[in-house]
């Protein structure tokens, strides 16, 4: 799991957790080679994207967070406010590449039976799902994601987009279940200007028991 939100909210009250507040965001490995999820995606893009790309957010994020630590030490509440910039996007491109990582595999699998009445119940089927989230996708201008997420107040599915690195659940309170990163870095050396054609792709390669655990839990 992310390590972001382990210092987020942190479980335990008192020395524990502020030991836990402080700690660094770390880069998590992934649960597969970096070929592994070839021809979908090739080596050299999840390579760059994880240890490249990810990597800075977590480093970004880590420095950014550090110098709000010494902000709200001081109680600088200028450069605290000056701070929400760069902790949303570089934190941001932590928590959704550390949900993406798992999102993925190379494993063919299928939503459980929970997830797959939920999708019918507000999509009518897994085509119109996924048609629903290649729309979205697609759509982004410029950089972001598309998310199918969980409304908890309403218990309902919900596809939406986030634009630069913004996180589902700080930004819109859904749950994120499954996300497609629609940054060019995700696709643009293997499908060029194709947006419509990797999204098509990444269809065939989703981890459903990830989205189904994520859907339970
Ligand atoms: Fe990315």
């Amino acid at each position: 799991m992310m390590s972001i939100c382990r210092q987020i909210l942190p479980k335990t009250r008192g020395l524990a957790s502020l030991t836990s507040v402080r700690a660094k965001a770390t880069l998590p490995e992934l649960p597969y080679d970096y070929a592994a999820l070839e021809p979908i995606i090739c080596r050299e893009i999840m390579d760059v994207h994880h240890s490249k790309h990810h990597q800075a957010y977590v480093t970004n994020y880590n420095a950014a967070k550090e110098q709000l630590d010494e902000a709200v030490a001081k109680g600088d509440a200028n450069k605290i406010i000056s701070l929400q910039g760069a902790l949303r996007f570089n934190g941001g491109g932590h928590i959704n590449h550390s949900i993406f990582w798992q999102n993925l595999s190379p494993e063919k699998s299928n939503p459980s039976d929970a997830l797959q009445k939920a999708i019918i119940r507000d999509f009518k089927s897994m085509d119109c799902l996924k048609a629903e989230l290649k729309t979205a996708a697609v759509g982004v201008q410029g950089s972001g994601w598309a998310w199918l997420g969980l409304n908890k107040k309403t218990g309902l599915l919900q596809v939406v987009q986030c634009p630069n690195q913004d996180p589902l659940q700080a930004t819109t309170g859904l749950v994120p279940l499954f996300g497609i990163d629609v940054w060019e870095h995700a696709y643009y050396l293997q499908y060029k200007n194709l947006r419509p054609s990797y999204v098509d792709a990444i269809f065939d390669i989703v981890n459903w028991k990830d989205v189904s655990a994520r859907f339970s839990a």
